[in-house]
């Protein structure tokens, strides 16, 4: 059976452009024993995805070689199989790449338990919700009543982010590119405070949110909230860098924070990245299906269609035009 696939055939310069790409029409082989082939029905477009184009060596996952299906993850149908751990019918969630149709023996895998829906997964249940979960739980430690800051709110981890940290019984703030993204953080998901970082007067509208500091800032963007945030940071707090998304797309990296401030107020800063942490996903997932269930969760995907809309519609993230999780639906 034919089916159509994006591999990456060149590097990006600074900015993601079509040109990278190439939609090409792929054969599907007969399957030995073991494999399985999967028709791929939702699949995730993330910044992260920038740092797999480049030639880096020196990260924590190495780049998608060139003449390769583009790197993602997605959820499908398994239609075919010689795999009695993936039958005909179940559904998978995982690494599968750009394209229609995948084969696979099993290997970075798991079946969705029926009755959960595609979108629940894709923006909740796998990297959004567990990124999210493991940087503020398990290295921010929040404690209830203290105050924690995120940036990138209305992003897919963000949001996931303060909603957690208001479960958990924290003050939360958050920074959005529109006013209609602060709306919703405040009126649909209950942020005590979001703000535009790109309207005047960001330190100024920060410490109005702040008045007791910020004791956990989660940093999903970089740019001029991480200096005002800097600033508000309280004795012993925690910063989480989880993503510098403004500087992805730049040929020299903004200049941080000086360090001082990190001895005068004893701040712990951590970077994560999800990849050494797999072991934790099914614990992970079973305190995200709990918030999720119990409505203290919710989510809202920002969906396009087709599988050539991924080549243009991954810009979206960088422009801030995503209003929730970054799909597409094939
Ligand atoms: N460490 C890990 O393992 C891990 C895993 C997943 C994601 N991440 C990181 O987490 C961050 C959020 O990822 P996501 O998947 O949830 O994406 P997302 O927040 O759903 O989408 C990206 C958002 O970033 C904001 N943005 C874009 N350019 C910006 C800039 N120059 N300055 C400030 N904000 C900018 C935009 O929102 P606005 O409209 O608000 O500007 C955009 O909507 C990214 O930095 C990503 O790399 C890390």
């Amino acid at each position: 059976m034919e089916y159509k696939a994006v591999k990456l055939v060149k590097r990006p310069e600074i900015n993601i452009t079509a040109d990278l790409f190439e939609l090409v029409t792929l054969q599907t082989a007969e399957l030995k024993d073991g494999e399985f082939l999967i028709k791929q029905t939702h699949m995730s477009l993330d910044p992260a995805m920038k740092g797999w184009m480049m030639p880096d060596t020196d990260s924590y996952i190495l780049p998608v070689g060139l003449g390769e299906v583009m790197r993602s993850s997605g959820v499908g149908q398994v239609v075919e199989s010689k795999n009695d751990r993936f039958p005909v019918d179940s559904t998978v969630v995982g690494m599968m790449g750009w394209t229609e149709y995948a084969t696979s023996n099993g290997e970075g895998l798991q079946i969705v338990p029926e009755g959960v829906p595609a979108d629940a997964v894709m923006c909740v249940l796998s990297l959004p919700g567990l990124t999210a979960y493991q940087g503020l739980m398990e290295m921010g430690k929040p404690k209830s009543g203290e105050t924690l800051l995120v940036s990138g709110a209305a992003g897919s981890v963000g949001s996931l982010v303060g909603q957690i940290a208001k479960a958990e019984g924290l003050t939360v703030i958050g920074t959005a590119g529109t006013d209609e993204k602060c709306r919703w953080l405040e009126d649909e998901l209950g942020f005590d405070k979001a703000i535009n970082y790109k309207s005047e007067g960001l330190e100024a509208a920060l410490a109005a949110a702040t008045p007791n500091g910020v004791d956990v800032y989660f940093e999903n963007t970089g740019g001029p909230v991480q200096h005002a945030a800097f600033d508000r940071m309280n004795a012993h707090g925690r910063i989480i860098v989880c993503g510098m998304i403004s500087d992805y797309n730049t040929a020299t990296p903004s200049a941080g924070p000086n360090w001082i401030n990190i001895i005068r107020k004893r701040l712990t800063i951590q970077g994560f990245a999800m990849p050494d942490h797999w072991d934790k996903v099914p614990e992970m997932s079973g305190k995200l299906a709990h918030y999720l269930m119990s409505g203290q969760i919710k989510y809202r995907a920002h969906t396009l269609h087709g599988l050539e809309s991924a080549i243009d519609g991954i810009n979206l993230l960088f422009t801030g035009g995503n209003t929730g999780k970054l799909l597409v639906e094939l």
